[in-house]
């Protein structure tokens, strides 16, 4: 039974975010700024290009209260939104099954850190018009070891589910994007109130039992944002036009984009592509090159240099300090002259001493 109407998304944004720590000790993955705007409002301005969907359901455990401050009721998202707190955390499957009392037909999952510029009416399409249980959304990537290797047949059905593969089980180069579409009346098979794993039991479910288990190839942009690497890879991605997120910023021009509010000396070097927030003052004879992303309300003084790294809203960065391929969290301070390199990442408040040197080595 088929309903074309009263589509529901399922966002999965349970997760501890352990690769992102310590960003995300205060701020779930989900709402980790990408340009200082929460990420997951990306996801939702994608499910707007489905116009059945009337809700979407935010499925937490880890911090949920800080998502909801970030997110509201989705004044500023565009669609309604119901959160779903899990008691614990019951893994994917299990985190669906909990949102299973409202879903009411055919329904969208979200992995909540996929930054992508998928096509989901076209995904939806195939789905109805393959008449399937589920739908899966695959991408190619180089290596699958760290994703759910997908594995199809000559008709575009999926015929084996590996997730987290050894080197030597690599079979495929196509991998689970985190975004699927599924028949509620097939999450029977999922126990109430138990962790469930959607990727290594679900779906290798669906294939034993011979259901209608479809895969959409997209070889569009796609990026899991979930470790600082591929986070400040994403951001790169965004201003370079790799990924035309015109949701994040407006230019796709290598020149800065620079948000209202800004207070620039004249002396200061920006190269673009960049991004400088809302509100951030930036004094004389700074220097600041491409793919560096400066959050709203951040002071840099004069001398300081920020070379590809991101610096979250609100930091205090000293006289002469050098970011070089950093990633700093909200309200930080960095003290004079100090020098932090390659692979730092600080959390929150987190504050530098004058001359400190810092790397990841
Ligand atoms: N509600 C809830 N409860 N959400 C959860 C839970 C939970 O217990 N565990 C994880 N999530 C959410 C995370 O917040 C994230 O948005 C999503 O589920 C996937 O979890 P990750 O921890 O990011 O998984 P992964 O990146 O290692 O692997 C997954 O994503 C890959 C694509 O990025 C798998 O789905 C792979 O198969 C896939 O290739
Ligand atoms: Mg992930």
């Amino acid at each position: 039974m088929y309903h074309c109407f009263d589509m529901k998304a399922v966002l999965l944004a349970g997760g501890f975010g352990t690769r992102l720590r310590p960003l995300t000790l205060n701020t779930p993955k989900p709402v980790v700024p990408i340009f200082d705007r929460p990420f997951l409002y990306h996801q939702i301005d994608l499910l707007q290009q489905v116009p059945e969907i009337d809700e979407v359901i935010l499925s937490l455990n880890y911090r949920p209260e800080r998502i909801k401050e970030v997110v509201g009721y989705g004044e500023d998202a565009g669609l309604p939104i119901r959160y779903l707190v899990e008691p614990e955390p019951l893994g994917t499957g299990g985190a669906i099954k909990y949102a299973e009392p409202y879903l009411d037909g055919t329904t969208i999952v979200f992995n909540g850190d996929v930054l992508t510029e998928i096509d989901l009416g076209a995904v939806v399409e195939r789905h109805r018009s393959s008449r399937a249980t589920a739908t899966i959304v695959l991408t190619p990537v180089n290596n699958p070891s760290a994703y759910g290797l997908v594995e199809t047949d000559s008709q575009g059905n999926v015929s084996r589910f590996l997730e987290k593969p050894d080197p030597n089980e690599i079979t495929c180069d196509t991998i689970n994007a985190g975004i699927y579409v599924l028949e509620p009346t097939s999450l029977h098979r999922i126990p109430t109130g138990t962790k469930y794993s959607i990727e290594r039991s679900y779906f290798p479910s669906l294939i034993d039992k011979n259901e209608t288990f479809v895969a959409y190839i997209d070889k569009g942009y796609w990026l899991d944002i979930g470790t600082p690497d591929k986070y400040l890879q994403g951001h790169r991605d965004i201003l370079d036009g790799r990924c035309e997120s015109g949701q994040f910023i407006q230019t796709s021009s290598n020149d800065p984009t620079i948000e209202t509010g800004t207070s620039l000396d004249t002396s200061a070097r920006l190269e673009g592509p960049c991004f400088i927030g809302t509100g951030s003052t930036i004094h004389a004879d700074v220097n600041i090159t491409r793919h560096s992303v400066i959050g709203s309300g951040t002071i840099i003084e004069t001398e300081a240099a920020i070379h590809q790294s991101i610096v979250w809203s609100d930091c205090h960065i000293g006289q002469g300090a050098c970011l070089d391929g950093t990633i700093i969290g909200h309200r930080c301070q960095i003290g004079a002259y100090a020098e932090l390199g390659p692979g730092v990442v600080l959390g929150d408040d987190s504050v530098i001493t004058p001359y400190s040197k810092l790397n990841d080595a």
